[in-house]
């Protein structure tokens, strides 16, 4: 399938009946930026169901890491599901949760044996980790980070701090829950050294001193790559203070890999990029190509619960854990490789883009996520707000899905798939389409 290609005006009229059913039954609370309606997909490209075809740099929120329907995906899920598709893990045993354990503690980013909880989502991995730091260490205290996002159940929205309208109106949300800044260099007047060490003295000589004892800190939650808050990628020396301080207090570091996870930087794990050892790494998203499913996994020490203390009936289910066993293996077999060539490859073009187009504040990002930053002025950085709305608009009518992310970023996570091609083909329309956004700002 070739994308982009655009045949009818958008959305065509297919597209829009089906929105017109879907604005009176469907909850109002999800936050559709264009009226995109799938009928399918094959790797990197989804049509819609009026058969206009669009190149995909947004993955179902960076989810398809192997493309839409990868075959041996599909494979892998119809075989398991004729043989059963639930029998539940909380009460029973079954083989692919078991392979699926056994290769998390292969890969995931800690030292030493590991064991893994399993949910259905990346808010459940969140909860798993709350619950198993408060167990473990029998502390109350949860930091987190300012911009992060973690989930939307009440105990990872008590964590989540990256817009408003997540929190407005639920609360009150969990009590012990601190924010700390997260470092953003490009936002940061001074070094990157120094950018961190002000985010780490933030949490040392001000909540350790002003708000809360590290002794009754149970865990410090950290994104090793700020997702929703606009692809911050922060100082190595920030996330290596956050272990140091850690070790030192008896605090367990919980590293959120739900969305720079399973390949998307380069590396199986964004912590790799890092040298960062977690106790505690939380991932979902791209583990089962679509299929929902978050994990928890933590040193094995640490998950030292007793049988009934936390458990899910759909979690880890075995069509997912198959799903994402054949995930792992087109992962290791290639796609992990082809992530670091083409997202270095997208990454030069769009800087080429930023000599080009002044709106182009900064760009940043590890293997295929990336975050471009938009200001109207370079010098002040002021924050081009409803340019960046503009774009991403500008960029879906000529045929690419792209989200925003932060206040005024666009994210790029198209599939692990995506070709050199196809980034060259994104790059010519955001190119076309970063014109048309500052000859009308112009105008
Ligand atoms: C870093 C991070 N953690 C947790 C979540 C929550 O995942 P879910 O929407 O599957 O609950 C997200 C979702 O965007 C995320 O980006």
């Amino acid at each position: 399938m070739d994308a982009p290609d655009i045949k009818t005006p958008l959305p065509g009229p297919k597209a829009k009946a089906i929105i017109d059913r879907d604005r009176q039954f469907v909850s109002p609370s999800y936050t559709r930026d264009y009226p995109f309606v799938i009928a399918r997909g094959e790797g990197s490209v989804v049509e819609d169901v009026d058969g206009n075809r669009f190149l995909d740099c947004a993955a179902g929120i960076a989810v398809n890491s192997t493309g839409v329907s990868h075959p041996d995906v599909v494979k892998a899920i119809c075989e398991q599901a004729q043989k059963f598709i639930h029998m539940s893990g909380t009460d029973f045993y079954y083989e692919p949760q078991v392979r699926l354990a056994e290769q998390l503690a292969a890969l995931a980013p800690i030292d030493g044996a590991v064991r893994t909880f399993f949910g259905n989502s990346g808010t459940e991995a969140t909860e798993a980790s709350i619950k198993l730091a408060r167990y473990h260490t029998k502390r109350q205290g949860i930091i987190a980070f300012l911009g992060s996002f973690h989930g939307r159940s009440m105990g990872s929205l008590a964590l989540t701090a990256s817009k408003v309208i997540q929190r407005r109106g639920f609360g009150p949300l969990l009590p012990g829950v601190y924010h700390a800044p997260y470092p953003d260099p490009y936002r940061f007047k001074g070094s990157a050294d120094q950018c961190a060490a002000e985010c780490l003295s933030f949490i040392k000589d001000q909540l350790f001193l002003q708000l809360v004892s590290p002794d009754e800190v149970a865990a410090i939650v950290v994104e090793p790559i700020q997702g929703e808050g606009g692809y911050v990628v922060p100082p190595k020396a920030f996330l290596q203070g956050l272990r140091a301080l850690t070790t030192e207090h008896g605090i367990l570091l919980v590293v959120d890999e739900v969305q720079s996870g399973m390949g998307r930087t380069g590396k199986m794990f964004a912590s790799e990029h890092f040298d960062l050892k977690a106790d505690v790494v939380n991932i979902a998203k791209g583990i089962a190509s679509g299929l929902p499913l978050g994990v928890t996994c933590a040193r094995a020490d640490v998950m030292s619960w007793p049988p009934g203390a936390h458990a899910s009936t759909f979690g880890g289910n075995p069509v997912s854990c198959a799903a994402a066993n054949a995930t792992i293996t087109l992962l290791n077999d290639g796609l992990i490789t082809n992530a670091a060539t083409v997202g270095a490859h997208l990454l030069n073009g769009l800087r080429e883009l930023q000599n080009k187009h002044r709106i182009i504040g900064d760009v940043r990002g590890i293997g295929l996520m990336i975050g471009i930053e938009l200001v109207r002025d370079r010098e002040s950085k002021l924050r081009a707000v409803e340019e960046r709305n503009a774009l991403v608009q500008a960029m879906f009518r000529r045929g690419v899905l792209v989200l925003g992310a932060g206040k005024n970023a666009i994210r790029l996570a198209p599939p692990l798939v995506f070709s050199r091609a196809q980034a060259d083909s994104l790059l010519g329309v955001m190119d076309d389409a970063l014109t048309e956004i500052s000859h009308s700002i112009n105008s």
